[in-house]
């Protein structure tokens, strides 16, 4: 390793160790410290038996630790084959790298998002929803899952089960899942804010703010190749914009060197149901652009 490498190394660690900290992580267990500073490895690929189908650790390189800079975007037809193949995206690969969900949840990336779970469980940043909640919603699925759906909020089946997206609009959204040929066990499921606003109402600035550094610890661990906004609050905030959904839809946007389609949010359609039709165009455009052939 040369000292360069040593040296950015060395940043990784400090920002990765920082970005937890940020989250109200105080204290790592051995094995977390020895795998952020580069001892162990931090990618199942390199020690868990290769599938035929696993993709290269090569294509999914951690996130870029800088502060979210939205870079709102190529339109998908400035994206050319070349850079497609560079990142990796293979159509038969839509499943998970573990032959289970326990598997994943054993997992160094799976462990430590235990960890951040229950740190999140006991977060009480936010007076308002840590007293009116019944539980943290963290989120679900795939610890190594090249997709995330990434909602507002919890509502109150979420806030009731401790599992994101499981009322009426959850089960839209599993329909959604899979008319792309996937299941909700090979993609992960999280929301911005980890808490239930009351009566459903949107989070709050200071709300989004204090729960974000959960939110880019938690994409730090999985590494998602993709991320599908669910709503106006979940785009706009992530990518840090004003621009309107109906704006932000049916492109690809980049979030830290992720990339981000956006589309309506199911509860939305559900009240809508004339925007199916292109809510479906944005899964068959995030699709295409995951090598999935629909
Ligand atoms: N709406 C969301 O945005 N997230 C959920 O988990 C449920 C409903």
């Amino acid at each position: 390793m040369t000292t360069e490498d040593r040296i950015k190394l060395r940043r990784v660690v400090i920002d990765r160790l920082d970005s937890w900290q940020q989250a109200g992580v105080l204290q790592v267990p051995k094995a977390a410290a020895r795998i952020a500073s580069g001892d162990i490895p931090n990618h199942p690929s390199e020690f868990i038996e290769p599938r035929k189908t696993q993709r290269e650790a090569e294509s999914r390189p951690a996130l870029p630790t800088e502060k979210a800079e939205p870079e709102i975007t190529q339109s998908t037809k400035e994206l050319t084959p070349a850079m497609a193949k560079k990142s990796g995206w293979q159509a038969e690969k839509t499943t998970s790298l573990f032959e289970s969900p326990k598997a994943a949840a054993n997992s160094p990336a799976g462990m430590t998002l235990e960890i951040l779970q229950q740190q999140v469980a006991g977060c009480t940043r936010c007076n308002e929803l840590a007293s009116t909640r019944t539980q943290t919603v963290f989120g679900v699925g795939d610890p190594h899952a090249r997709l995330c759906f990434l909602g507002e909020a919890p509502g109150a089946d979420e806030d009731k089960t401790g599992i994101p997206f499981v009322g009426r609009g959850g089960q839209l959204l599993t329909k959604i899942i899979e008319a792309c040929k996937l299941k909700r066990d090979d993609v992960y499921i999280l929301n911005m804010i980890k808490c239930r606003p009351p009566g459903n109402r949107n989070p709050l600035p200071h709300e989004l703010s204090n729960c974000r550094g959960y939110l880019e610890s938690q994409l730090d661990l999985i590494r998602p190749e993709f991320i599908c906004c669910l709503g106006a609050v979940a785009s706009q905030n992530l990518l840090q914009t004003t621009i309107s959904i109906g704006k932000l839809r049916g492109k690809v946007h980049l979030f830290r060197g992720v990339k981000v389609v956006c589309t309506y949010h199911p509860a939305f359609l559900l009240r809508s149901p004339s925007f199916k039709k292109e809510a479906w165009e944005d899964m068959k455009l995030l699709m295409r652009e995951m090598g999935v052939d629909l």
